[in-house]
């Protein structure tokens, strides 16, 4: 049976070929909805981001959710300078064609939990947690539903925002503490793996010649210049990587670990300390991956993406 899921998420152009990449699968994963929160741009526009990619898959059946304005302590930061003024610059796609559903995307996960079996629904966060750890402080009942939470955020070693820290976690260190507390299963994605998730030339051209309009937007959007790279040759798939393991967890490799959480507002703000040798000892909270079998993703992956419309 496929893998009821919510993805929620700040699109962003690797949260987009995320979307894309589960659109593509309904065999094995069913995506009950998208729910949106401010990150690599406001919510505002990452909620037209998310109904243009829905429109680019023709998904029209998936409801999008529009979620949190800005992290639960801090101001919102944002990262225009790397993904462009829309966040999905290079993917070349027009206005949504329809609108979010009514009601807040923290309701929406609430409701879609409370209305699932016992570990019933992976939630995979692709952005800052804010809306994970509002809905877990509204309704801390809906923590059994949670069956696992597969995320991109946080490092092991260096950050990509900082020095210290990943984006999606320096954005809300706060909710990323509340959800690393949550008790459910969680799967890590930090920039230890994700930045091992590039395409070569050849599979990017790969992609852009499948003929279809999914196939050209990704091309576009890994091809684009990006004047913000944060130190990446190439343009890494942190958040496909969330979903490829969902279908293909042979690929990945990983430990279970302890994951503290620097809340403070001072240069460690956000950074995520792995235990990774159990010096600790304290229970691990995270199953945190730390390698791919980067080529055999991107050949899986553009398999899957030839399939869309
Ligand atoms: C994360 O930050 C965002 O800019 C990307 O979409 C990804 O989720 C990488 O640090
Ligand atoms: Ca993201």
């Amino acid at each position: 049976m496929p893998e009821a899921i919510i993805i929620d998420t700040d699109p962003g152009q690797d949260d987009a070929v995320a979307l894309l990449l589960a659109f593509a699968s309904p065999g094995e994963i069913d995506l009950k909805a998208i729910t949106t929160v401010a990150g690599n741009v406001p919510v505002a526009q990452t909620t037209t981001n998310a109904l243009r990619i829905r429109d680019l898959g023709q998904r029209g059946d998936i409801p999008v959710y529009r979620g949190a304005e800005g992290p639960l302590v801090f101001p919102l930061e944002t990262a225009e300078f790397v993904c462009g003024p829309d966040g999905l610059s290079g993917a070349d796609l027009p206005a949504p064609a329809s609108e979010a559903a009514p009601g807040h995307a923290v309701q929406a996960i609430i409701d879609l939990c409370r209305a699932a079996p016992e570990d019933g629904v992976t939630l995979c966060p692709l952005g800052p947690l804010t809306n994970l750890a509002l809905a877990f402080r509204l309704a801390p009942d809906i923590l059994p539903k949670v069956r696992r939470i597969v995320l991109m955020g946080g490092a092991i070693g260096l950050g990509n925002i900082t020095p210290a820290a990943e984006f999606n976690v320096h954005v809300d260190p706060h909710a990323a503490a509340i959800v690393f507390g949550c008790g459910r299963p969680i799967v890590m994605f930090g920039l230890g793996v994700t930045l091992q998730a590039i395409a070569s030339h050849d599979q990017i051209a790969r992609i852009g010649a499948c003929g279809n309009a999914a196939g050209k937007a990704v091309s576009g959007m890994l091809t684009r210049p990006r004047p913000g790279g944060l130190g990446s040759d190439g343009h890494p798939m942190h958040d496909p990587c969330v979903i490829a393991f969902l279908l293909w967890p042979e690929l990945f490799e990983g430990r279970d670990c302890f994951v503290a959480v620097e809340t403070g507002d001072g240069p460690l703000r956000g950074r995520t300390t792995i235990d990774w040798n159990g010096r600790l000892k304290r229970a691990p909270n995270a199953h945190v991956v730390s390698a791919v079998k980067a080529h055999e993703l991107f050949e899986r992956m553009i398999e899957r993406l030839a399939t869309l419309p």
